[in-house]
């Protein structure tokens, strides 16, 4: 058996269910027999035709398996093990990852904008039954065997990103941090803020549910924007402004409102993915020299990182199961693409099985 199924996107509204060949570990590759992967917003943007990929290419970047081939070079592992691989694939050689910044990797060269991020968006991605994974000596992740798939799948992208906006904030013990948009990124966000320590947590979303989620990841305060002045009460609850405020839609009415959010000198740290312009507003920045720090951040990956995040949730510091909150297989991606994109039903991250 030469051929796979696979999810591959044709253009803006077109993605089929297909059989292609099956891809093969070259050197320094692996060949992962995928288990569960699932869908990420940033998926619903490329299927909308707002972020361009290539038509013919397989989508899905959050890949949890077992090795089915080693490529020549790819030492220390065993065909049959279970693995986790981030959704950033970082070369682990290059001048941007030996200077710690992964995921702007430009593979074996300098830097490279979003490098790091091949799967789903420069190579075939996850949403498959085999998936080739580049570099695979820096990528691959021994999953522990007390740890089931669903534990550790949303930690590819959705726990690694969420907790990366969190630690770029540099949040500190006893910090008030602020959180706009509680989907799966923000709603790790807050979980991550609450690990690094922050004294008070406000969450802000409009969806009923997802606010009821956020506090279960650890928000102390949650507010529906579509009912109150979220600025203004996040600079009353916080006695004039947080210390942190992380963005994690992407747009400029939230960017917007952190920026206001915070208290002189304090830190945005931003994770949506923009389109068009941006723009900062004279006195909500201080026309410049309020000491404010804006930080951007793309998901962290590479295996250390999947290590760290592991062992948050096999220690119980962490628990990303109550977000997996549908299956579906990968015959029926489809519909999936389509209860993800509609939030139907509560959705929040599904579990996708090849
Ligand atoms: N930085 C990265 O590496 C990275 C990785 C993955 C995704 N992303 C981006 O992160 C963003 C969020 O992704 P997601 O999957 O969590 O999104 P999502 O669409 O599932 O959730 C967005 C949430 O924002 C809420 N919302 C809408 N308007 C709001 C407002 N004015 N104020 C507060 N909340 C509001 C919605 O109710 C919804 O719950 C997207 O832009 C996505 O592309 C970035
Ligand atoms: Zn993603
Ligand atoms: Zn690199």
């Amino acid at each position: 058996m030469n051929k796979m199924k696979a999810n591959v996107f044709h253009g803006a509204g077109d993605i089929r269910v297909e059989e292609i060949e099956r891809p093969h570990a070259g050197v320094g590759e692996a060949v992962i027999r995928i288990t569960l992967t699932t869908i990420c917003g940033t998926d619903l943007h490329i299927l909308r035709g707002e972020y361009p990929v290539a038509p013919g290419l397989v989508l899905g970047h959050e890949p949890v398996g077992v090795i089915e081939e080693l490529g020549a070079g790819v030492t220390g592992y065993e065909i049959g093990e279970r693995v986790l691989v981030g959704a950033i694939t970082p070369c682990g050689q290059c001048r941007a990852c030996l200077s710690g910044q992964l995921s702007q990797c430009g593979k074996q060269e300098g830097y490279k904008a979003i490098g790091g991020w091949q799967f789903g968006n420069t190579i075939n991605g996850a949403q498959a039954e085999y998936l080739r994974v580049p570099n695979a000596q820096a990528n691959l992740a021994r999953i522990p065997d007390e740890l089931s798939d669903e534990q550790v799948v949303l930690l590819a992208d959705i726990a690694s990103t969420g907790f990366g906006g969190a630690e770029s904030g540099k949040i500190r013990l006893g910090d008030a941090v602020v959180v706009f948009a509680q989907g799966p990124i923000g709603l790790c966000a807050t979980a991550g803020a609450r690990l690094m320590g922050a004294s008070m947590i406000i969450a802000i979303d409009g969806d009923e549910h997802r606010l009821a989620m956020a506090k279960r990841m650890g928000a102390d305060i949650v507010l529906d924007y579509r009912e109150v002045d979220v600025v203004s009460e996040v600079l009353r609850l916080t006695g004039g402004g947080a210390d942190v405020a992380i963005e994690a839609l992407g747009t400029q009415p939230t960017f917007e409102s952190a920026l206001r959010s915070l208290r002189p000198g304090g830190t945005l740290s931003s994770l949506g993915v923009y389109s068009g312009k941006l723009q900062i507003p004279y006195e909500a920045f201080a026309a410049g020299i309020g000491d404010h720090r804006i930080v951007t951040t793309l998901c962290p990956g590479g295996k250390e990182r999947m290590r760290r995040l592991m062992e948050l949730v096999r220690s119980g510091r962490l628990d990303p199961t109550p977000l997996l909150t549908h299956t579906f297989s990968l015959e029926n991606i489809a519909g999936a693409y389509e209860l993800f994109g509609e939030r139907r039903d509560d959705v929040l991250k599904i579990a996708i099985k090849p």
